[in-house]
C-alpha cells in the first residue's frame, strides 16, 4: 500500500471513532457504566489514576479514566448532599478531561481532585 492510501485509511478510521464516541456517551446517560465501588477499586485504589497523573498512561488508559470519572459523577453517593458530590466529582471529570486533552497541568489537577479523605468523610 502506498503511504497516501494508508493516510486516507487512517483518517477514515479516526472519523469513524469520532462518530462512534458520542453515540456511546448517549448510552451512558441511561445507566452508569461503572459503579462507585468499581471506580474505587480500578481507578482510585488501583493503579489507573496514579498512572495517568504521573503521565505514564496510554491514550486508552486516559480515556478509560475519564469515562470512569464521568460515570462516578453520575452515580448517587449513599451519603452526603448532592451539591458536594457534584463539586468533588466535577473536579475529577475536569482533571481527567485535561489528561485526555494532553494538558500539562492534568497530573497536578488529578492529584488534587483525587482527595480520598475529603470525599470519603462526606460521602462514604
Ligand atoms: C469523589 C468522591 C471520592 C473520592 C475522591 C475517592 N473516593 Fe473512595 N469511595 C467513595 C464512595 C462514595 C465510596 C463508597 C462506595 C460504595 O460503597 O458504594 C468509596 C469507597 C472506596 C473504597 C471501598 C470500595 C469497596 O469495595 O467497597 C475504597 C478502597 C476507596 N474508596 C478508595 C479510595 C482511594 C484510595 C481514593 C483516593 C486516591 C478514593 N477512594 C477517593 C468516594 C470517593
Amino acid at each position: 500500500m502506498s503511504s497516501k492510501v494508508v493516510a486516507v485509511l487512517s483518517s477514515i478510521l479516526v472519523l469513524v471513532c469520532l462518530v462512534a464516541i458520542p453515540a456511546k456517551a448517549a448510552e451512558d446517560d441511561a445507566a452508569p457504566k461503572f459503579k462507585t465501588k468499581d471506580v474505587m477499586k480500578k481507578a482510585m485504589k488501583g493503579p489507573l489514576l496514579k498512572k495517568v497523573a504521573s503521565g505514564d498512561a496510554s491514550d486508552e488508559e486516559k480515556k478509560e479514566l475519564h469515562a470512569m470519572m464521568v460515570a462516578l459523577s453520575k452515580n448517587k453517593p449513599k451519603k452526603g448532599d448532592e451539591e458536594s458530590w457534584k463539586k468533588l466529582t466535577g473536579a475529577l471529570v475536569k482533571a481527567s478531561q485535561a489528561a485526555v486533552a494532553g494538558d500539562a497541568k492534568a497530573g497536578g489537577m488529578l492529584k488534587k481532585a483525587a482527595n480520598c479523605k475529603a470525599c470519603h468523610t462526606s460521602h462514604k
